[in-house]
C-alpha cells in the first residue's frame, strides 16, 4: 500500500520546465549550437552539467573544462534572472491541491529535485512547509536517472521504496523512480513518458484516492 508520494519540482509543481528550456535555448543560440524541442525534452530532469553535455553533442568544436563551467554558469544566470520574479502564481495549476490532498489522506510527502535552485524556488512559491522531506541536487552524488535521489527521499520519509509513489514530468525521472523500485506517475506527453505506470496530462489530474486501498 502507498504511504508516501515523492514529487519532482520543475515541470510537476513549478512552472519552470519552460524557463529551463528557454535558458538552454538562449545559450545554444549564443554559441551557435542547434536546438530543437527533441533536445529540449532530453534535457528535462537532467542535472545542469549533464544537460550541457547533451547540448554540446551538437557542437562543432570541443570545449575545455573551464569553458564548460562558464557555460553552465551562464545558463544558470539566465534561469535565476527569471525565477527571481517568481511567486505562488508560478505554481502549476492544481499543484498545491495535489500535495495537500496527499497530506489530507494521511500520507507523507517529499520532494526530489535535480535542481540546485530547488530551495530558492520552494521559498518563492511558498510551499516549503508542504513537504515532510526535501532532497535536491546538493544532497546526492548521482543524478537522475540513477535511483539515488528517490531512494534518499524514501529513506527520509522512513518508508520502503515499494510504499512510495514518484511523480515526474521527465523520462530521466521516470527511469530513476523505477530503478528505485517505486510506482511512477508521469505528468505530460505519452511520447516522452511511455514507461510511466500511470500517465496524466497535468498535475491537476493527480488523484491520490486511486492509490489508497480502502
Ligand atoms: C531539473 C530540471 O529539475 O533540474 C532540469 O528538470 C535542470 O531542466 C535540473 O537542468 C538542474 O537544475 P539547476 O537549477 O541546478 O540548473
Ligand atoms: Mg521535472
Amino acid at each position: 500500500n502507498i504511504k508516501g508520494v515523492i514529487f519532482d519540482l520543475d515541470g510537476v509543481i513549478a512552472d519552470t520546465a519552460v524557463v529551463h528550456h528557454a535558458a538552454w535555448k538562449k545559450l545554444a543560440a549564443e554559441i551557435d549550437i542547434p536546438f530543437d524541442d527533441a533536445i529540449g525534452e532530453r534535457l528535462k530532469g537532467v542535472d545542469r552539467r549533464a544537460s550541457l553535455e547533451i547540448l554540446l553533442e551538437q557542437a562543432s568544436r570541443s570545449y575545455s573544462e573551464a569553458e564548460k563551467e562558464a557555460l553552465a554558469t551562464r545558463k544558470n544566470d539566465y534561469y535565476r534572472q527569471q525565477i527571481q520574479q517568481f511567486g505562488p502564481q508560478q505554481l502549476l495549476p492544481g499543484a498545491r491541491a495535489a500535495v495537500e490532498s496527499v497530506r489530507g489522506a494521511g500520507l507523507k510527502t517529499a520532494l526530489a529535485s535535480a535542481s540546485r535552485n530547488a530551495s530558492l524556488l520552494l521559498e518563492k512559491l511558498g510551499i516549503a512547509d508542504l513537504f515532510d522531506y526535501v532532497v535536491d541536487a546538493n544532497h546526492i552524488s548521482r543524478a537522475k536517472p540513477d535511483p539515488e535521489i528517490f531512494l534518499a527521499a524514501a529513506r527520509g520519509l522512513g518508508l520502503a521504496p515499494s510504499e512510495c509513489l514518484g511523480v515526474e514530468d521527465a523520462a530521466a525521472g521516470i527511469a530513476s523512480i523505477h530503478s528505485a523500485g517505486m510506482t511512477a506517475v508521469g505528468i505530460g506527453q505519452p511520447q516522452a513518458l511511455a514507461g510511466a505506470d500511470l500517465l496524466l496530462p497535468d498535475v491537476a489530474a493527480f488523484d491520490i484516492s486511486r492509490f489508497i486501498k480502502t
